[in-house]
Parts: C-alpha cells; structure tokens; sequence
C-alpha cells in the first residue's frame, strides 16, 4: 500500500462555529479582504455578522463584494487589485464556491502580482495570502482544496489553478450557515458534494483514506440531504450534509474530479446550468459508463446509497447506482433530463468535442471515452436515460 494524502486546512465544524471567526482570523492577519458575492452574505444577514466578529477583534476590513457564479477572471483581478492597494494581509471568504473560488485567485494574485494566465495548471504559485474560508453552502468543499476554478468567457473555458498553497489556512465550517439557504440550491450543492465523492471514489487516484472518505460522505447525502431539502431548518440534516460535503472536498483534493464535472462545465459555459445540477445531470448516465472499469466499487456505491443489491448479479447491482443516484434527484425535484435545463441536439457534437479538447479528467477518469461516447452520454442525459 502506497499513497500521499495532503490536508493542510485547520477545520472548525460545528453549529455556532462562525462565533470563533474573529480569534481565527487575528491569528494570521491583522487587514483582512472580505470577500463575497454580491448578495446572498447581505440578504441572510451572515455579511454583516462577520465584518462584527472580525471588529470586535480589530481588524482592518476592505469588502470586496462583486463576485458572480462561475467567478471570471476579471472578477479575480479586480479583486487583487483591491488587496494590493489596501496592503492586505489575509483574505476571508465568506459564500458558496464561487466567492471561495475567486478568494483563492484574489490571495495569489495579491501576493504574487502578475495576471491569472501565469498561475494556470498545477504547482505554479509560489506565494498566496492566507485564507480563512466560511463556506454558506454545503457543498463544494472548496473549504478543504487546493483548487480555484475560475471561469475565462472569452475562451469559454473553466479554468484551474492548483497548489496546496491555495488549501485555506482555517475553515470555519457552520452547517446554520446553510438554513437559510433556498431549496433548490440547497439539493444542487448537496448533489455536487456527492458528485465529488462518487468521482473520487472511482478515481485512478483513489486511496484507502480517500475511499473511505467518499463511502462516509455517499451515504450521508443519499440518507441527510432529502430531509435537508423538505425541511430547511432541521439542524441534523444541515449538519450531516456539510459534514458530507467537507468529507467529499477532502476526497478530491486528493483524487481531482472526473468526468461528470468535465461534461458539466460545458452545460454550465454554454447554458448557464448550476454547477450541481449539470453534475447531476450526468451523474447517471457517466457512472453506468464507468461502470465495466470498476464494477466492485460501483456496487459498493449502489449498497451506500442505500439500495439491496444482494440477490443481483454483478452488472445488474452495479446499475442499480447509477438508478439511485437518478431516483434520489427525481425526489429533491430536479429535472430529469439536460432538455429540461436548454442542452439543444444539434449542440450535441459541438460540446462533445469542446470536452474531447480539454482533455480534462483524463487523468483519473476510470474507462477513457472517445468523441462517439460523449456524444452518447450527452444524448443519454437530453433524453433522460441511463
Ligand atoms: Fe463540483
């Protein structure tokens, strides 16, 4: 047995946790960049709790607010421009992934200055402020990675900084940050989270820790995450789903993502689709195609996920997953095919292909696809089967 498992994150858990934001945040910094989206934070009132907590601990506070979904890369500049004029020494990112996304981009681009191009693809930074990241979705886990996936429209690319100078400093994930949070976002972070551990799990660069990690976080979501969407203030379900969704975030710091969020990029750069529900979109359909390559662990996703596979034969138990995965979406109410969400048919080759250039995910992804296969898969999730 071999493997490395990187986790450099200080991870504070637990309802009420958010109180311990200033104490965390003075310990490393002294002028802090919040960082936010543009309205969210305001709206539930979080925003405005923590500038409180980091005064009452008298840090300097410069709020940068302007981060939209799918953070682009002006965002991120624009942002360390702010830092840099205002000589922060800490970033503080309070939101879902994409605030947290672009606050990983703000901290190295404040720190080593140049333009986001330089730091592109793996281990090119070499400085990054410190970050304290408070996560107000369950379900990125970008609180634990060592990843910005910031989005370049010009190109209409995603693209990846990564280096475990981008892993938070502190964490302070508190699961009453995400009652507040509407339905349907609350069932597409919670299905991204199992996104993560499902491609982890069946990831090249899977791990005993990592498999672990991802079987915990599986079952939590399939069992946790129905309740937390019928019933948004009830505290255990919040808990466990962002319990799930750090586990999960720790699965792919080790693992990077596979294919379903390669072909959900192209659903998001090209119609908008939240980046949860495009995974989910096609979870099914990708994981029915993985299935021939790793047939015992998928069965071992069929069994997390609740289902009695015992009396089945090895192909017949391992579909089952992909089925689970489709009925638990079918219960939160999301839409059961890509047509619904604007995928066109004649798109179809053209998104295939844009995929096929980015060859992202080819490192890890389990069985390797070629353009005839996408194409499939994409046509699979327009119509809704698996
Ligand atoms: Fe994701």
């Amino acid at each position: 047995m071999k493997f490395d498992f990187l986790s450099s994150t200080f991870v504070r858990f637990g309802s009420g946790v958010l109180e311990t934001t200033g104490q965390e945040a003075c310990e490393i910094g002294r002028n802090a960049l919040l960082v936010t989206g543009r309205s969210s934070a305001k709206k539930s009132g979080s925003l405005k709790k923590v500038e409180e907590l980091l005064k009452r601990e008298n840090l300097e506070i410069v709020l940068f607010d302007q981060v939209e979904q799918n953070p682009s890369v002006e965002t991120v500049e624009a942002g360390a421009g702010v830092a840099r004029e205002a000589g922060c020494d800490l970033v503080v990112a309070l939101g879902g992934g994409s605030p947290l996304d672009a606050a990983k981009g703000i901290a190295v681009l404040a720190a080593q200055g140049g333009s986001l191009e330089d730091y592109i693809g793996v281990d090119k930074v070499e400085q990054a402020l410190p970050l304290v990241a408070i996560p107000t979705t369950a379900g990125t886990g970008s609180e634990v990675t060592k990843y910005a996936i910031i989005t370049d429209w010009k190109t209409k690319q995603k693209r990846t900084v990564a280096s475990p100078l981008l892993c938070p400093r502190t964490a302070i994930v508190d699961p009453l940050l995400t009652v507040t949070m509407p339905k349907q976002i609350t069932a597409n972070t919670g299905m991204d989270a199992l996104s993560h551990a499902i491609e982890g799990y069946l990831s090249l660069k899977s791990q005993p820790i990592t498999d672990l990690l991802a079987i915990e976080s599986i079952w939590t979501v399939a069992k946790y995450l129905p309740r937390a969407v019928g019933q948004p203030e009830d505290l255990e379900a919040r808990e466990r789903v962002m319990y799930a969704s750090l586990l999960a975030g720790l699965v792919i710091n080790q693992t990077r993502t596979g294919m379903i969020h390669g072909l959900g990029y192209e659903l998001t750069l090209n119609y908008q689709v939240p980046h949860g529900l495009a995974n989910t979109l096609l979870m099914p359909q990708v994981m029915e195609f993985n299935r021939i390559s790793c047939p015992e662990k998928t069965i071992q996703i069929a069994r997390a996920l609740g289902e009695n596979v015992e009396s089945l034969s090895t192909r017949e138990a391992g579909r089952r997953a992909a089925f689970a995965v489709r009925e638990l979406a079918v219960d939160l109410g999301m839409p059961e095919n890509a047509a619904k969400v604007g995928l066109k048919l004649e798109d179809i080759k053209g998104i295939a292909q844009s995929f096929i250039q980015t060859k992202r995910s080819f490192g890890v992804t389990p069985r390797y696809p070629d353009i005839n296969e996408v194409e499939t898969i994409y046509l699979k999730s327009f119509r809704g089967e698996i």
